[in-house]
């Protein structure tokens, strides 16, 4: 990881935490990003007291404008991003008192999940590829529900769970999508199930039993980030450390297809200068 430089998502806590202490203890340069700079600054002091080398970058992932500020942070910051391991999130029943809108007034789940990770990733592709060979991760979930086009805001039969599960399945299909532009770019995006009910504060607040430690899921993170045997391997969904098949939507090149224009429209211009001619 010597000389390495990788921005994970949503590292102020959870999984995201323990990934960017293994990284940077292996001697990757970290961009630790949240939306609370007091716990992303003492995890930078952290790492730095034991010789990693960390910086703090803060966005709220539920504004399209932030997402766009942190991009551009990132490119002044940095010279290269060999990894975005895109892992924020929200779960279905933290703050579940009904359905919720981000700020540019898409559904709350599929915003931070998924949308953020769509925009950022799109904005970010430049840099990424000039750092080839460089690798995408995706944190997904098992938890997935096909997404039903004619009502993808969820204005009828919402639930914080089937908010979760479409944006989960929404980050798979994007793995997919991405990973045939890319074919032949030298990087690689991957997505995956950490673990089930890893003990994190998203599982803590929704009330569930944690059945699974952080470091169960940060392993399988820490296996797309880096396994020498996933070079040049794409497109794929993990289930903890084993490749897998997720919902059957994933695979379905139409869905995929509609999910990318849907992407577009509501995100507006986020393709890198190359793709756009
Ligand atoms: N826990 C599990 O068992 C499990 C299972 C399958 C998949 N996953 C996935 O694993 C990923 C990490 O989850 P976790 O369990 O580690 O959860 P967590 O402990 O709740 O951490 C989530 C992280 O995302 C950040 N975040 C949430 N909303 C944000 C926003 N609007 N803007 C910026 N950052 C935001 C959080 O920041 P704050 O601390 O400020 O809230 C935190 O740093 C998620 O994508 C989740 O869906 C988890």
């Amino acid at each position: 990881m010597d000389g390495k430089t990788i921005l994970i998502t949503g590292s102020t806590d959870g999984v995201g935490r323990y990934v960017a202490e293994r990284l940077a203890a292996n001697g990757a340069r970290i961009i630790v990003h949240g939306r609370d700079r007091t716990r992303g600054e003492a995890l930078v002091e952290r790492i730095a007291a034991r010789g990693g080398k960390a910086r703090f970058l803060e966005a709220d992932l539920s504004s399209l404008a932030e997402v766009r500020s942190l991009a551009s942070a990132v490119e002044r910051d940095v010279d290269r991003l060999d990894v975005l391991v895109n892992n924020a999130g929200i779960g279905f029943a933290a703050g579940d008192h009904g359905r919720e809108l981000s700020a540019d007034g898409v559904e709350l789940r599929f915003a931070v999940n998924y949308l953020s990770g769509f925009l950022l990733t799109r904005l970010l592709l430049p840099l990424i590829e000039k750092s080839a060979p460089s690798r995408i991760v995706n944190v997904s979930s098992a938890g997935q529900q096909a997404i039903d086009y004619s009502d993808v805001m969820l204005t009828h039969g919402y639930s914080g769970a089937r908010a979760y599960r479409q944006s989960k399945l929404a980050q798979i299909m994007f793995t997919i999508d991405l990973a045939e532009e890319l074919a032949g770019r030298n990087v690689t995006v991957n997505c995956l199930h950490p673990a089930t009910f890893m003990n994190t504060t998203m599982v803590r607040l929704s009330g569930a039993q944690p059945v699974s430690t952080v470091e169960e899921g940060g392993e399988a993170i820490l296996q797309l980030v880096d396994s020498p045997a996933l070079a040049g391997r794409s497109g794929l969904y993990f289930s903890g450390m084993r490749e897998s098949r997720a919902d059957p939507q994933a695979y379905d090149r139409g869905a995929r297809s509609k999910l990318r224009a849907l992407s577009f429209d509501l995100v507006g211009p986020a393709d890198p200068p190359r793709a756009r001619v």
